[in-house]
């Protein structure tokens, strides 16, 4: 496949016509991830997430299946939840005229219904949206006539399964608000060119240039980083914060993986702990960035466990990256701004996702309708 071997124009990143175009083609259409299953634990748990201009309901209902569902009342279109998490008991009622649907989405209560001739409430549910676990992790699509989840995520098939990941819990979570187009969230994620210069502390424990990427093509970018001599893990002081994973190979040891999932997603696998990342634009120039750090019970329920080390070590990391993406954002919207070249190998990766935006956008090369 010939790719475009430049950054993508500038519009790319400022356009609100190519951010709604990006809704509709990607973030409407593809598989997203919206964290782990046991945010919705026990049944009636619910949490909101907004994508663009939609809001879906995720909750876990009686019979302790997750289900989906846009937020917006068969009715007359009401918003009809406002609580960004919560538990509802045993339905879920619309605000304003309380109509009253069940855990699995089906109209069950119309006030003064019996007045409504024909009101046919087996057809009058909430919309669904489609819903899959994988691996522990929350996956929704919002369109219609969804592809298969496998599209999204079956080059990982026997890549991540090693660590366990349907049995880690959350250990920690940080919300990020970054002034910068999500695209160069992930297109930084990609690359460890800028790795010497941004992040001295995470090149010492990891050389920006011993990195293999073993995904290279597709929906699915990313590979492996060696840790340097001396280092266990990714952490503050270079230490494991838990024993390594029990199920790793010899090799994990001393490797930290790191995928991209298409549209957004990102997955960075450790020794000891797993931690993913996922993006939702807030407009051309904004993401919100979600960071959450995975661990196993049994580190966890150890009396000396602290995550902190992994958290830290992130959270700098990614303060990091956030501000140089800022910076990135702020040159991009420049009228002086160019697409530059990309380094060959560096920053390939970048050349490809850029690519699965174009197609998924059907442009046929950048800037092209
Ligand atoms: S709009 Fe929801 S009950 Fe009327
Ligand atoms: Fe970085």
């Amino acid at each position: 496949m010939a790719h475009n071997t430049n950054s993508l124009p500038g519009e790319y990143f400022t356009s609100p016509v190519i951010h709604n175009d990006e809704l509709s083609n990607i973030f409407y259409r593809r598989w997203l991830c919206v964290g782990r299953a046991d945010r919705v634990a026990k049944s009636g748990d619910y949490f909101l997430q907004t994508i663009g201009s939609e809001s879906v309901i995720v909750v876990r209902d009686q019979a302790g299946k997750v289900n989906a569902f846009f937020n917006l009342c068969r009715h007359r279109g009401t918003r009809i939840c406002t609580e960004e998490t919560g538990a509802f008991s045993k339905s879920i009622q619309c605000p304003y005229h309380a109509w009253t649907y069940g855990l699995d989405g089906k109209l069950i209560g119309v006030p003064d219904g019996h007045d409504m001739e024909g009101l046919d409430k087996a057809t009058l549910g909430l919309h669904k949206v489609a819903i899959q676990e994988w691996q522990g992790f929350l996956f929704i699509n919002l369109s219609r006539n969804p592809g298969p989840l496998l599209d999204s995520i079956g080059s990982l098939a026997g890549r991540v399964e090693r660590w366990g990941l349907p049995n880690l819990k959350i250990a920690g979570q940080i919300v990020y608000d970054v002034a910068a187009n999500w695209k160069l969230v992930v297109e930084n994620y990609n690359e460890c060119y800028h790795c010497p210069i941004i992040h001295p502390q995470l090149n010492e424990r990891s050389n920006y240039r011993s990195g293999v990427n073993d995904l290279n093509q597709g929906v699915v970018l990313g590979g492996y980083m060696m840790l340097a001599e001396g280092a266990e893990s990714m952490s503050l002081e270079g230490g494991y914060c838990a024993p390594p994973l029990d199920n790793i190979d010899v090799d994990d040891l001393s490797r930290v993986y790191y995928y991209s999932i298409f549209p957004n997603m990102m997955l960075s696998l450790h020794p000891d702990y797993v931690m993913f990342h996922t993006l939702w634009p807030q407009g051309p120039e904004r993401t919100q960035i979600v960071c959450e750090w995975l661990f196993s019970p049994e580190a966890m329920s150890a009396p000396d466990f602290s995550p902190a080390g992994a958290i830290s070590f992130w959270d700098e990391t990614n303060r990091q990256d956030w501000h140089v993406c800022e910076l990135s954002q702020m040159g991009v919207r420049s009228i002086a701004y160019q697409p530059g070249p990309y380094h060959f190998w560096h920053e390939s990766l970048l050349a490809e996702f850029d690519q699965q935006v174009l197609n998924a956008l059907g442009h046929t090369s950048p800037g092209a309708d």
